[in-house]
């Protein structure tokens, strides 16, 4: 009985003791933020939490973008970065964003806080249990990062999604964020459940009924935690179908979903001029030597179109396929080798090159001279090479799934910018049909060029504008 009341009055004071220091908490904080304002008179606080901002990547060039428009829309914000880059100066970010993105922002109106605790959101950190892992560590880089500057509006651009309720219960900000990925799927739930072995699903686990068990509830609670922080956020944006999907489906809040696509470069593209060669019909595979890039397929399709092209020998010694790509290790190199070896079993090396490593001025002449261009990938989530060559005036073919299919590429009559193919025999028709019928192509091609304005710079900034506008009411 003692006992029992004992353990009572312990849960009651911890909840106590939670209950007064997240009072304690958000009174300093309300406090602070009101502080921060009386500097800059009617001016907004506007925090962007992007712990990897001088990563250089297509998560970057969305954060530089999204900065830019924010500094010409609302002249009277003041933004601050959070970034967890503690050996770079704000002057290296600006100019780093300057060299690789071409992207200007006003060095005068942007500042950082460098957080100290990034070391809390790296999955290497916790090999087991990683979501929650990184989640928890998320909150206390989120925490931090709210501790250090109250923001009015608060924006996350790394989708670290449990740090949401913090700026929002605790500091009272208006929260909107930019999500390249869900951190968990239904296809990992569906994984688990099936007792599919694979990276995130080890075998032990998959073995044992009682693992798998655990580890399915453990991912079931996980994502009601998830969809909760979530919907924390007043305005979700996210880049591509298939991301708006699986957000749709975990957090379903379909009014505040907007699908901003990320801005692509793709101006220098269009302004290339194109230089066919008469005699030769190049086709352009550009990716790296990844085993989901599919290339043997390639090579299928084109042993297929020989067969197709039985009859037309003269045709058919005009046809080229140069599959440009990187070779970023060993495995890379080994992959390339069997292709090759592939190409030698098919009798291909007549009419397949392979060209390793090209410079980028190299690409670009590869990208006047060739005609058509290929993807093989299956289930891409989006395929920003595809939206590349398309720029650069090739007529695509690409695989019919993912990205290509959702988002790029549109095969019906009228407003066909491309086409799209599942296995060796449809790729070859394709290709037979774009060669053959070639002087019919330049419609095709004047669709796809300006089909990729969807995915320009500016595109981006109308479109995130346009989603964060509610933020910025009322404040
Ligand atoms: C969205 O982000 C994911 C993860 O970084 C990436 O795989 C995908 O290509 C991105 N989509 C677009 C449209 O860039
Ligand atoms: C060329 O175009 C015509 C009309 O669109 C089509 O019927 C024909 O099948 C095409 N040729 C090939 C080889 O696909």
């Amino acid at each position: 009985m003692f006992l029992f009341l004992f353990l009572l009055w312990l849960l009651l004071s911890l909840v106590l003791v939670a209950v007064l220091s997240f009072l304690f908490l958000r009174q300093w904080l309300l406090g602070r933020k009101n502080k921060l304002h009386t500097s800059s008179e009617n001016g907004i606080n506007v925090g962007i939490f992007h712990p990897y901002c001088n990563a250089g990547g297509g998560g970057e060039r969305v954060l530089w973008c999204a900065v830019r428009a924010l500094q010409e829309k609302y002249q009277n914000a003041r933004m601050v970065i959070y970034t967890g880059d503690i050996d770079a100066s704000p002057n290296s970010i600006l100019q780093k964003a300057k060299n690789v993105f071409n992207i200007a922002v006003d060095s005068d109106n942007v500042k950082f806080v460098f957080l100290k605790q990034r070391h809390w959101i790296e999955a290497k950190n916790y090999p087991h249990f990683t979501l929650l892992g990184q989640s928890i560590g998320s909150m206390v880089v989120g925490l931090e990062a709210l501790c250090r500057f109250p923001p009015d509006i608060y924006i996350d651009t790394m989708g670290y999604a449990f740090t949401y309720p913090l700026f929002r219960y605790l500091a009272q900000s208006k929260v909107g964020c930019y999500v390249h990925y869900p951190v968990i799927s239904t296809d990992m739930l569906k994984r688990v459940q099936q007792r599919q072995m694979s990276h995130n699903n080890k075998k032990y686990v998959a073995r044992n009924p009682f693992l798998t068990w655990t580890k399915l509830a453990y991912y079931r609670l996980f994502s009601r935690m998830y969809k909760w922080v979530g919907c924390c956020a007043e305005t979700i944006m996210v880049n591509s179908s298939w991301t708006e999907n699986h957000i749709l489906q975990l957090w379903d809040v379909p009014f505040k979903t907007h699908r901003v696509y990320p801005p692509c470069e793709v101006s220098h593209l269009k302004s290339l001029q194109h230089t066919e060669k008469g005699d030769e019909f190049i086709i352009l595979s550009v990716g790296q030597f990844r085993p989901e890039k599919d290339h043997p397929l390639q090579l299928q399709a084109i042993y297929e179109l020989r067969t197709l092209l039985a009859q037309d020998e003269a045709l058919w010694n005009q046809i080229k396929l140069v599959i440009v790509g990187s070779c970023r290790n060993e495995d890379d190199y080994e992959r390339l080798k069997n292709m090759q070896d592939l190409t030698k079993h098919l009798s291909l090396e007549n009419n397949v090159q392979f060209s390793v490593n090209v410079p980028y001025e190299d690409l670009l002449k590869l990208y006047q001279t060739a005609h058509i261009g290929i993807h093989t990938m299956w289930n891409e989530h989006f395929g920003i090479g595809i939206v590349e060559s398309m720029a650069a005036g090739l007529i695509m073919v690409a695989h019919k799934s993912g990205g290509p299919l959702l988002d790029i590429v549109e095969t019906s009559a009228g407003s066909q910018n491309g086409f799209l193919a599942t296995d060796a025999v449809e790729y070859a028709e394709n290709i037979l049909n774009i060669i053959v019928n070639n002087s019919e192509m330049n419609g095709i091609r004047n669709a796809a060029r300006a089909s990729v304005e969807r995915f320009s710079e500016q595109e981006f900034e109308k479109n995130f504008l346009r989603a964060v506008s509610t933020l910025f009411t009322n404040n």
